[in-house]
């Protein structure tokens, strides 16, 4: 029995969890701390929500409420989701409660009296308009290592390289949009450099961690080497930096939030009436501390975490493994919150059940290299593996034993054949344990579903329905083998599909939490004889093509919509000089044919002068395809080329509709033109 501590990071109180938090950083570690529990290993899982830093008071400023409320507002939504989703903390607390002020504040002491930190007076980027300084996030511009246009003040999104804001190119205030001004400002800096030479043989005997951190890691300090970085902001939403002379500081969030992790298992062990309990983990150097966290989150708990950990007068413990994951993608688009180009866990969870989406989840992890969540994949895998293989053996198996034999367990006589089989589930179980240990869901996820697909074939060779008339003998062994396979089979999918295993193993008869069942039974331990079923359901339905059409059309909708709100905010009167950066072109319509995935558009090829270009219009309910071809339409001929549903989209064809869209129609030069005339 092993002793762990595991987290998930913690998720920014600014917004609800979506599909790509999910696949990073809070399934794979529910997965892990349901096999490491049913495991009989001692295990604390624990969270929060990361309440602090610019990505809250954004988020407070554009919505006109204070800080306070959305943290309260989001802390209250994610206990819901992860509930919802089976993702069970044994702690879920909040890093702007008053324990986690006090254990932050004495990590700043610390360091301080322990010479790690220096102070100096800087530039910063002021916002004159606004009269405030622009920490962070704040800031936007070119990234000066990949060129990616969006460049947080604090992180490149694309590289997940760490920036100052001074290093952005063509900096822009996110509050004005304007070229914000340079001051000087005075902050506390953490010196990184003094833990470098600790941290790399530190990094260095860390054998069995994932390539991505350790190269992330050793990358990071072989090329720059540790800097002293600033662990101190200008704002008024933070813990106060401890110091008289600081006073309007505070700690900068990526200081606070890792350190939420103790504050969180504090509370758990007060909750517990236990108030030391934390002590039994965060100080005892057997506990193994696994942070489970998207890549982006590497360098914080990969160096500055653990630099700040050593930098402690307390004797804490360092992170024992860091799973990070890569991205999950959406429908072959990078995601992105604020284009609303997002599967919301809860907008999910109104439609289906929680088990279907970890499955898919587990089984397309973004475990070493970026993963694609699309509804039609989700569908399939749904459908033809949950449904049709899974569910098909648990179907099949109780409805015969509830049909047949009166719905009770039977005898069965294991000679070879029988043993060779349970050899054979065996050693399916035991490669799963390894995967499960090692973070390998996505094949843990195909062993398990390998064990569905051994239990339909024995069914299928043996055919008990043929037994039934011919060898009841045969046939009670071997439906004691299938519920056997089943029994297997409901602990195995427990870390992935828990909803699901709890009641497979009610429907076998067995009674309380299937968390009292321990993987070292597995082995050996069988089904009791005579033991009666229990009330029998489908455990997986499928999904019709109707509902997940419904779903993309949605997810296609809610970033139109986000075009439509641009549209509004556009109804602001333009200048003539803002008019003319439209090139509006005449386009003859040569293809029309109907976008095969989506209710709404339609794929036109059209020539605009010499150019052909592809053009998708959200008028398939308006027009027959061929009525179009041949036709002269009005387009935007510069619009940003973008991808729908994986498909180019090279400019916007113009349309006139009436107020609730029920009327659409395509605008076109009243005589005839050539295609590529200029619209002005
Ligand atoms: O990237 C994020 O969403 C951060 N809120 C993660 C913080 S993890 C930890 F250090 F608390
Ligand atoms: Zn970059």
């Amino acid at each position: 029995m092993s002793k762990y501590l595991v987290t998930s990071a913690l998720p920014y109180a600014n917004g609800p969890i979506h599909l790509g938090h999910l696949a990073g950083a809070y399934l794979p570690a529910d997965v892990f701390v349901r096999f490491r529990k049913i495991n009989r290993d001692d295990v604390v899982f624990i969270c929060g929500s990361d309440e602090h830093g610019v990505p809250i008071t954004i988020r407070a400023e554009k919505d006109c409420v204070t800080p306070r409320d959305v943290v309260n507002k989001y802390h209250l939504e994610f206990k819901k989701t992860f509930q919802n989703l089976g993702i069970e903390f044994d702690n879920f607390s909040g890093t702007s409660r008053p324990k986690h002020y006090e254990i932050s504040q004495k990590f700043f002491r610390d360091l301080n009296k322990n010479g790690h930190i220096s102070v100096h007076t800087e530039k910063q980027f002021y916002d004159e308009s606004k009269k405030r300084f622009l920490p962070d996030r704040y800031v936007e511009g070119i990234c000066p290592h990949c060129g990616y246009d969006k460049a947080r003040g604090d992180q490149c999104d694309k590289c997940g390289k760490l920036l100052d804001p001074m290093d952005l190119i063509q900096p822009k205030s996110v509050l004005s949009g304007e070229k914000p001004l340079i001051k000087e400002t005075k902050h506390w800096y953490l010196k990184l450099q003094d833990f470098e030479e600790k941290l790399k043989t530190w990094i260095s005997s860390k054998k069995n961690w994932k390539y991505n951190v350790k190269n992330f890691v050793l990358g990071w300090i072989g090329t720059e080497g540790l800097k002293e970085r600033a662990i101190t902001r200008d704002l008024n939403w933070g813990i106060p930096v401890p110091l008289e002379e600081a006073a309007g500081k505070v700690l900068y969030v990526w200081f606070d939030a890792p350190i939420g992790y103790i504050s969180s298992t504090v509370e758990w062990g007060e909750n517990l009436g236990k108030p030391d309990r934390w002590k039994d983990y965060w100080l005892d150097p057997e506990t193994k501390l696994v942070h489970f966290i998207g890549k982006d989150n590497i360098p914080f708990h990969a160096i500055i975490w653990p630099a700040m950990l050593m930098g402690q007068n307390t004797p804490y413990i360092l992170p024992y493994d860091i799973p990070a994951n890569e991205y999950l993608t959406l429908e072959g688009e990078k995601l992105s919150t604020s284009q609303n180009w997002a599967v919301w866990a809860d907008e999910y969870l109104a439609s289906f059940p929680p088990d279907p989406l970890r499955y898919f989840l587990a089984a397309n992890a973004p475990e070493s290299k970026d993963s694609d969540f699309s509804w039609k994949a989700f569908q399939t895998r749904n459908n033809e593996e949950l449904a049709n293989i899974l569910g098909n053996f648990v179907n099949r198996t109780l409805t015969f034993v509830q049909n047949n034999l009166g719905g009770i367990i039977p005898e069965g006589k294991y000679g070879q054949e029988e043993n060779k089989i349970f050899a054979a589930l065996e050693e399916k179980i035991k490669n799963i344990v390894e995967c499960f240990a090692s973070y390998k869901v996505r094949e843990a996820t195909q062993l398990l579903m390998d064990i569905a697909r051994i239990g339909n074939k024995y069914f299928d060779e043996t055919k008990p329905w043929v037994l039934k008339k011919e060898n009841p003998d045969k046939l009670s062994t071997v439906m004691n083998i299938c519920v056997n396979i089943l029994r297997m089979l409901s602990v195995t999918m427990y870390p992935i599909i828990p909803f699901s295993a709890q009641k497979l193993w009610k429907m076998i008869g067995e009674t309380g939490s299937i968390m009292e069942e321990k993987w070292d039974s597995l082995s050996g331990k069988r089904v009791k004889a005579g033991q009666k079923l229990g009330a029998l359901e489908i455990l997986f339905t499928k999904y019709e093509d109707k509902l997940i059409q419904e779903q993309i059309d949605r997810l296609l909708d809610k970033s139109k919509r986000k075009e439509a709100s641009m549209e509004e905010e556009g109804k602001k009167s333009v200048t003539i000089e803002e008019f003319k950066k439209f090139d509006l072109r005449v386009a003859e319509i040569l293809e029309a044919s109907p976008l095969e995935k989506s209710n709404k558009l339609l794929k036109l090829k059209v020539k605009v002068g010499e150019q052909e270009k592809q053009i998708l219009a959200g008028i398939k309910a308006f027009y027959q395809p061929e009525e179009l071809i041949g036709k002269k339409v009005i387009i935007i001929n510069n619009l940003e080329p973008a991808k729908l549903m994986g498909e180019l989209s090279e400019g916007m064809v113009l349309a006139a509709s009436n107020d609730d869209k029920s009327k659409v129609i395509v605008l076109s030069p009243v005589s005839d033109i050539e295609s590529g005339a200029k619209v002005s």
